[in-house]
């Protein structure tokens, strides 16, 4: 059995008072359907309610009314500690910098909330200058950070997480409209184990994928983007996910872990589930990612050979 993540036992959500479809940034988003809110929140409770009853604590953000997809908290930032050091930097978040202008107050009040708690907020890029990083394409991964990149974050932003943790960072290249997070794509169980959606990626970048998970558990584009199967968060052994198709909770069970299900179909409406909802804050450098002095960048070719200056 491979040893249990370090992280994922204290999480950050943004209560759901001012979600809705406004815009349409991804191919789930219809502006024509509407969640119904008071569903919407009912299944928001559900889902931080499990995870407090699983012992984790949960921090509530309050939204703020110009940004109808706050809700999904993941997106905020990276929340990295650096349990060695003392005073300033200890606790740090590397604020996300969102694709689309419409998401870009969210990171306003984010810095506010995550300042006030003593983080230390740092950038790689910021009111649509510099490279664009959504923190829902980012995870620690046996000692690495692993980072999806394409529709969302950017090559470049590889490099500034490199150096601003002094970690070694590992490019995906995500190609599938549907799953434009890394998160919809992937979900680490324990030190060995992921869910993995090689489907979701370009030829080199799945490859590699594969290469790096010892024992993924492979779903296909279908199931994937049809159940959000892969945005799911772990605590120990047990794995919360928006549903579970069977074959997935064999192997699941078959493996130790214990499936809980949570229905957060409402807020499937604006294109994110369980793991979107949610960002955890116990990421620890040296633990759960490998210091390495300078920073590093891996990154798989592009399928039309280019090489970038990313890496
Ligand atoms: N409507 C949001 C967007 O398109 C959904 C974000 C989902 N979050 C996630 N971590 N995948 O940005």
């Amino acid at each position: 059995m491979g040893g249990e993540l370090g992280w994922g036992r204290h999480y950050a959500m943004v209560e759901p008072s001012q979600f809705r479809v406004e815009y349409e940034i991804n191919p789930y988003m219809d502006t024509s359907v509407q969640p119904d809110p008071e569903r919407a929140a009912a299944q928001w409770h559900q889902l931080a309610n499990t995870l407090r009853g699983l012992g984790a604590p949960v921090d509530v953000i309050t939204a703020r009314a110009d940004s109808p997809d706050m809700v999904y908290a993941m997106n905020l930032g990276l929340v990295v500690s650096r349990p060695d050091w003392t005073g300033p930097g200890r606790r740090s978040v590397v604020l996300s910098h969102m694709r689309y202008p419409q998401r870009r107050n969210e990171t306003l009040t984010a810095r506010q909330w995550f300042e006030t708690r003593g983080y230390a907020p740092s950038y790689v890029g910021r009111e649509g200058v510099g490279p664009h990083f959504e923190a829902g394409d980012a995870f620690p991964f046996r000692g690495d950070l692993v980072v999806g990149v394409g529709p969302r974050s950017d090559e470049l932003a590889l490099k500034h997480l490199a150096i601003d943790l002094g970690v070694r960072v590992r490019g995906l290249r995500i190609t599938h409209p549907a799953m434009y997070h890394l998160d919809l794509a992937f979900c680490p169980l324990d030190d060995r184990r992921a869910i993995v959606c090689p489907d979701a990626l370009d030829a080199a970048s799945a490859e590699t994928l594969l290469e790096l998970v010892p024992e993924p558990l492979v779903i296909d584009a279908d199931e994937a983007v049809t159940t959000f199967c892969a945005n799911s968060v772990v605590l120990g052994r047990t794995v919360v996910m928006p549903a579970c198709p069977d074959r997935v909770r064999a192997r699941l069970e078959a493996w130790g872990f214990e499936v809980v299900v949570v229905d957060v179909s409402e807020l499937h409406l604006g294109g994110g589930s369980v793991r979107c909802l949610t960002n955890p804050l116990d990421i620890a450098l040296g633990r759960d990612l490998e210091q390495v002095v300078g920073g590093e960048v891996l990154l798989p070719v592009a399928a039309d050979g280019s090489t970038t200056d990313a890496a």
